[in-house]
Parts: C-alpha cells; sequence; structure tokens
C-alpha cells in the first residue's frame, strides 16, 4: 500500500516538470524545414517544405514528433535535421527517412496511417508539401 502512495505522488511531480516546461518553451507557428549543408535532394522537383508546426503540436503530442525528447532532454526540442542530417535514402538517420518512413514519426507515416483509418489530411508529394 504504501508504495503504491509514494508512485502516485512521483507520478504527479513529473507531470508538474513537464508542464512547466512546456511553457517555458517558444512552440514556433511556421517553420520552413532546412535541407543541411551539403545534403543534395534526391529529384530536381522537391522543393523546401512549409511545416504548419503550431497546429501539428496542437492535434499532436509533442512526443510524437520529437522522438528523442525523454525526461533528460525535456524542453531542448532540437531540430530533426540536427541528428538527420546524411542524404542516403537508406540511412534510418539520414534526412529523407525522417519525413518518409511508412509510420510516425515520420510526416508521411502519420499521413498515410491516418488515411487508412479514415482520416482527413493530405498525402501528395507535390500537392501537400514539396508545392511547386
Ligand atoms: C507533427 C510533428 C511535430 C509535433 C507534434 C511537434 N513538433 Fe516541434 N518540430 C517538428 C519539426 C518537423 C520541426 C522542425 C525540425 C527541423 O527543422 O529539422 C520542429 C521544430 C520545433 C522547434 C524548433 C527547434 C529549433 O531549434 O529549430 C521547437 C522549439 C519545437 N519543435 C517544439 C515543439 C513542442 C514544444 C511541441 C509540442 C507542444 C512540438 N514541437 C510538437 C515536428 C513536430
Ligand atoms: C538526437 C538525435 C535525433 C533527433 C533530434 C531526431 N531523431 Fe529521428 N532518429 C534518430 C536515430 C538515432 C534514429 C534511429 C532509430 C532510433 O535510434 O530511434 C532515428 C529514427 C527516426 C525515424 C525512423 C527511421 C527509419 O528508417 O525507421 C524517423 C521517422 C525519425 N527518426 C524522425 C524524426 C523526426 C521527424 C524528428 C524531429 C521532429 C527526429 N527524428 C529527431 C535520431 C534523432
Ligand atoms: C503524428 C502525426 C503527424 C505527423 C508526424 C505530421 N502530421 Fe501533418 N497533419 C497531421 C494532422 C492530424 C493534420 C490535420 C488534419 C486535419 O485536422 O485537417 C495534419 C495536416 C497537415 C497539413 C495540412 C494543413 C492544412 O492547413 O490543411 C500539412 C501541409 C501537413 N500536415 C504537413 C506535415 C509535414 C510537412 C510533416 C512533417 C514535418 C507532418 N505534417 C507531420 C498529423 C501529422
Amino acid at each position: 500500500m504504501r508504495k503504491v502512495c509514494i508512485g502516485v505522488a512521483m507520478a504527479a511531480v513529473t507531470l508538474l516538470l513537464a508542464v512547466s516546461s512546456g511553457l517555458a518553451y517558444k512552440v514556433p507557428d511556421e517553420i520552413v524545414i532546412k535541407r543541411p549543408k551539403g545534403n543534395t535532394p534526391l529529384s530536381a522537383w522537391v522543393t523546401e517544405v512549409k511545416f504548419p508546426h503550431g497546429m501539428h503540436a496542437v492535434k499532436n503530442a509533442c512526443e510524437s514528433c520529437h522522438h528523442k525528447e525523454s525526461d533528460k532532454t525535456l524542453g531542448e526540442f532540437v531540430p530533426c535535421s540536427q541528428c538527420h542530417k546524411s542524404d542516403d535514402p537508406d540511412d534510418p538517420t539520414g534526412f529523407f527517412r525522417a519525413w518518409h518512413t511508412e509510420a510516425a514519426p515520420s510526416c508521411l507515416g502519420c499521413h498515410t496511417t491516418r488515411r487508412t483509418q479514415g482520416k482527413d489530411n493530405p498525402v501528395g508529394c507535390t500537392t501537400a508539401c514539396h508545392k511547386p
């Protein structure tokens, strides 16, 4: 019984920390995703992507995308491209796969999964993201 009470108290503390650090950080609204220096696009039609970040941050948990955030790094929210740099399309830590795997946290992964659940969000390469 005693153990259970301690567990509950600790959960409450963690939640408070999460809430206060969430408030301390500015959540960007619109982001233009920057290609890391020296990283070549796979095709000529691949344009820069404007990402409505604020809207996503309201509709999805931060960690559903910022998958390396943990209790230890809470509130750092480093850009994905700080780690996902290489232009090898098969590299799980590369730039391409961060946005295009079959499941979240990639953009296309989350959007296609939601589509199969009958939900509405864009999935077209040049209509949703890489607009001409
Ligand atoms: C749908 C995915 C998604 C969700 C949900 C999300 N983010 Fe992001 N966030 C991103 C992407 C993508 C970037 C841009 C990364 C890049 O340019 O490499 C970003 C960038 C940021 C940045 C700027 C980092 C920098 O220094 O350039 C901050 C701060 C941030 N997010 C905080 C948050 C917080 C806080 C939440 C939750 C309230 C959140 N994000 C929810 C995907 C998301
Ligand atoms: C601190 C470094 C780091 C940051 C920041 C980071 N990632 Fe990752 N990511 C990794 C590593 C390392 C892997 C390889 C698998 C693992 O360790 O989780 C990975 C794997 C992935 C995968 C799976 C790739 C595959 O081929 O299966 C996706 C998708 C992904 N990250 C998207 C993102 C997105 C989107 C962001 C930003 C919102 C982001 N990552 C931020 C390091 C990072
Ligand atoms: C965890 C799931 C998830 C991830 C990851 C995700 N999205 Fe979304 N996206 C959504 C949802 C949910 C919507 C809103 C659907 C609605 O309510 O209309 C959306 C909508 C959009 C829209 C349409 C906005 C509008 O005004 O109609 C664009 C563009 C978009 N996302 C781009 C991206 C990009 C670029 C990334 C990756 C950097 C990304 N998304 C990652 C869930 C996600």
